[in-house]
């Protein structure tokens, strides 16, 4: 409890001042409760035996003592086996609560604003975009929100696939089966069976084969009409990909695409100005860089970084070098965030150190790599479809979406059609979300839809309906959400206690999710915080109460919970129906 720490330090510094132990030293001993029924904040003494030449339970004790009055009306203190234990006390609470009211931001404060480039999503172009792009994708746009949020300056990076010798076999079958029978309306709905079918000719086919690679080269000169074919591929994928993210509601559109094909230009000039800091070697006739050390292959032999190959074509680490040329030199970015799967691990480590080695970039400039597990089934594999392909992501989202109107209608048979229609959406493209985002992303999450569909436990749904049964009690009740605002909270009971707790936390929780990259940190707080309201309502009667001043204080925590669920689910991307 960030606030109360921050808030206790100073007084406990003057209470314990001849002691002669510094507000720093204070400050770096006090931290979470690991017992949180007990306390909120926990002080371990055992380090100040030695300065107090006694036993820790006496440190503690000693302390706790000197301090109590001087922490009085914020929090209570009390000392355990050699930890003073501090809980907030509720009347802090409540007015920390009742300074929320009127507060938008719901005490999120902004930061000194940073450049950051956040590189995500990045499906391929005539591929099928996977469920790893699924999990780029979502994670990418609440890091995103998070960020923008917190006041940085944001450019979302969209760095898709579309350039390379793949797009000259690509190109070619694309000619071979008629440009006007490659287009999504005209049922080109299988990437994957278009890229295999050109792959197959590629591989059986010398004819195919040498065209493909005269192809590759007519495409590198940017000869016209090999660039216009090669449009085609890329509209009709990029527009492919925007269903997906339309139905996702996910900030991307096409001003962020900024595929491999936008670094082309700056891929030479990777190449000089590697030789030019002496890094680059030649190696069976390839231009690479070995950076030794822990970088061997399982042999242990030295792993290098491919940069040119021995055909002259550019590599995947090539365009990577070329695109941070462009992040720090064009956009003046502090931090470049690269949400990809976990995989990729190893390449963007090695990215990293040639371009700093090369110094194209310093080291002020925060390179992460944000990783993320796999998804599977129920079987503890990759998740595929019933026939063994990838699974196509628009048809999973439709397929929340159908299941999420099924159980609606189950739920309310009172909904109009169109508000069925509206929430069904809201509900389904929720669940698929929350349920990747409420994962730590560093491991692999599994698919499980009726587990993600649930009304109970941390789920979407699970929130969505406590912030439309909030607003339901709203519509019931004699005040608006308006006339709460200057409400006093009143703090009688330990659920009521609980709630403020939570209300108060909240902006803790989305600087410790945003600055760490980390939205199941969020997931975690929103679902305690509802949890909590959900002990609330069943112990504390609202609309029943008969004091006007307990009716309005309650009211307060109500709206306080709703706005907490709402703009908590606001920065993962996922939308609070009003009613459900
Ligand atoms: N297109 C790549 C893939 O599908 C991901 C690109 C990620 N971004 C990057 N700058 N390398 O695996």
């Amino acid at each position: 409890m960030r606030q109360l720490i921050d808030e206790c330090a100073p007084l406990i510094f003057r209470a314990v001042s001849d002691i002669g132990i510094t507000e720093e030293q204070i400050l770096s001993l006090l931290g979470p409760a690991t017992d949180t029924r007990l306390a909120d904040v926990a002080m371990p003494c055992h380090s100040l035996a030695a300065i107090f030449q006694k036993p820790p339970v006496d440190v503690s004790e000693e302390i706790s003592g000197l301090i109590s009055t001087f922490l009085e009306g914020i929090a209570l203190t009390s000392s355990m086996n050699g930890f003073v234990n501090l809980k907030a006390d509720p009347a802090w609470l409540s007015a920390r609560a009742m300074k929320l009211l009127p507060d938008e931001r719901l005490g999120v404060s902004k930061e000194k604003p940073r450049k950051v480039v956040v590189d995500y999503s990045a499906p391929n172009v005539a591929k099928e975009m996977h469920v790893g792009h699924l999990r780029s994708t979502v994670i990418g746009d609440s890091i995103v929100r998070m960020l923008e949020f917190k006041g940085h300056d944001v450019i979302r990076e969209n760095h898709i696939g579309d350039w390379g010798t793949p797009f000259g076999m690509l190109i070619e079958h694309l000619i071979d089966i008629g440009e006007d029978d490659f287009a999504l309306d005209k049922g080109i709905s299988d990437f994957d069976q278009f890229y295999k079918e050109a792959r197959s000719k590629f591989d059986n086919d010398e004819f195919f084969a040498n065209r493909s690679r005269s192809r590759v080269v007519l495409l590198q000169s940017e000869d016209d009409d090999t660039l216009r074919l090669w449009r085609v591929l890329v509209n009709v994928s990029t527009s492919y990909f925007n269903e997906v993210y339309d139905m996702l509601g996910v900030l991307l559109d096409d001003r962020d695409l900024m595929g491999e094909s936008a670094y082309r230009h700056l891929l030479p000039q990777v190449v000089e100005r590697l030789e030019k800091s002496g890094l680059l070697e030649e190696s069976d006739g390839a231009s690479v860089v070995f950076l030794g050390g822990k970088w061997v292959n399982r042999k242990g032999e030295p792993f290098p970084v491919m940069i040119r190959k021995g055909d002259g074509g550019f590599n995947y680490s090539t365009s990577d070098l070329a695109c941070i040329i462009d992040r720090v030199e064009r956009l003046s970015c502090d931090d470049l965030l690269y949400v990809v799967g976990t995989p990729q691990k190893q390449h963007f480590e090695m990215v990293f150190e040639v371009a700093s080695r090369a110094g194209l970039m310093q080291n002020w400039h925060n390179a992460k790599h944000v990783n993320f597990g796999s998804v599977l089934d129920s079987n503890g594999q990759m998740l595929k479809s019933r026939t063994g392909q990838s699974v196509k992501l628009v048809d999973l989202l439709k397929e929340a979406i159908y299941r999420a109107d099924e159980s609606i209608s189950e739920k309310n048979p009172g909904l109009t059609e169109n508000d069925r229609e509206r929430v069904s959406k809201m509900i389904g493209i929720g669940a698929v979300k929350y349920a990747d985002l409420s994962t730590d992303r560093s491991k692999d999450y599994t698919f499980d839809w009726d587990k993600m569909l649930s009304f109970e436990g941390n789920t979407a749904p699970y929130l969505q309906y406590s912030h439309a049964r909030i607003c339901r009690i709203f519509s019931l009740s004699p005040l608006s959400r308006a006339d709460v605002k200057n409400a006093n909270i009143i703090i009688q009971t330990e659920e009521e206690e609980n709630l403020a707790r939570c209300i108060v936390n909240f902006s803790e929780a989305v600087d410790n999710a945003s600055s760490t990259f980390h939205p199941h940190k969020l997931c975690t707080h929103i679902h305690s915080t509802s949890s909590a309201f959900a002990s609330f309502y069943e112990a504390c009667p609202i609309l029943k109460s008969d004091d006007h001043t307990i009716l309005k204080s309650r009211l307060a925590l109500c709206d306080l919970t709703a706005r907490t669920i709402s703009t908590g689910l606001g920065l993962l991307g996922i939308q609070s129906p009003e009613e459900m």
